[in-house]
């Protein structure tokens, strides 16, 4: 969604074969690694590697659907309930990922942040993302959001916190706390795609999603391309979005 002081930017897309909305925030909870794995008699781990493959595919192909922000979950706080050896694992894939990939994501203008607590990842991996965030904070071409020890709900109430303290009063200027207390910015989601089957938001962007298309499928994130991400983002624009406004064709 655009804030009245954004303004369109036409991002250049290479040979177009759908008329896709431009500036799209897109977010995704990316679940269904560890039964991928399983069902393949692979350990959930492998289901975790494959998952950070399919987000270098996404991260690839979003910004010629017109993507300018993509916020993927990448460890829920929810998450620490888990085996020490299955988180370890997951922070250690998120560590690699950015030792791996920023060059790229510099080449291809991608912005890299993290949202979410940072006092409980090790200092060796907060260190790794302050590196990511300085080395490509100039990408303009895609906004890549990692969710890291995230939850919307623990979030908001530190930014209600803050809000205390603040004069100026309005949703705007929640949404400003809440940006801050992020780090990587708070931006309205227009559409929200849930993979592995189940149909719940998780404890995610729960104030971004509030007027968010939702898309769910059975396919686990591991098996999911850049062509489910396009039939998304085509379901997402024939979709009509009224914001609890009528339809154009009722409201004349
Ligand atoms: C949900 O699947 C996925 C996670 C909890 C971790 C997501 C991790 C990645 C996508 C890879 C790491 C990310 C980066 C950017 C390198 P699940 O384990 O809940 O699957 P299940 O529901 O089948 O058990």
């Amino acid at each position: 969604m655009l804030m009245p002081h954004q303004t369109v930017r036409q991002i250049p897309i290479a040979q177009p074969t759908v008329d896709y909305t431009p500036r799209l925030h897109v977010a995704i909870i990316s679940d269904g690694n560890g039964r991928w794995a399983t069902s393949k008699g692979l350990p959930r781990s492998a289901g975790h590697r494959a998952g950070a493959e399919t987000v270098r595919r996404v991260v690839t192909a979003a910004p010629r659907m017109g993507i300018h922000t993509l916020t993927l979950f990448a460890l829920s706080s929810a998450n620490w309930k888990r085996p020490d050896v299955e988180v370890q694992g997951i922070l250690r894939l998120l560590h690699e990922y950015l030792l791996t990939e920023t060059t790229h994501c510099i080449d291809e203008g991608v912005r890299l942040s993290i949202i979410g607590r940072r006092d409980r990842l090790p200092a060796t991996l907060r260190q790794a993302v302050a590196d990511s965030e300085a080395a490509t904070a100039r990408g303009t071409r895609l906004h890549l959001r990692l969710a890291v020890d995230y939850s919307a709900r623990e979030a908001i109430y530190h930014a209600a916190c803050r809000f205390y303290k603040v004069t100026e009063l309005s949703p705007e200027s929640f949404s400003t706390v809440l940006a801050e207390v992020l780090r990587g910015g708070s931006t309205e989601v227009d559409l929200l795609i849930r993979t592995g089957g189940e149909q719940r938001l998780s404890d995610f962007l729960l104030w971004e999603c509030a007027f968010a298309e939702f898309v769910f499928l059975q396919k686990r994130w591991p098996d999911f391309t850049a062509e489910d991400l396009e039939a998304a983002v085509m379901e997402f624009n024939r979709r009509e979005r009224t914001r609890g406004a009528l339809p154009d064709a009722i409201a004349g």
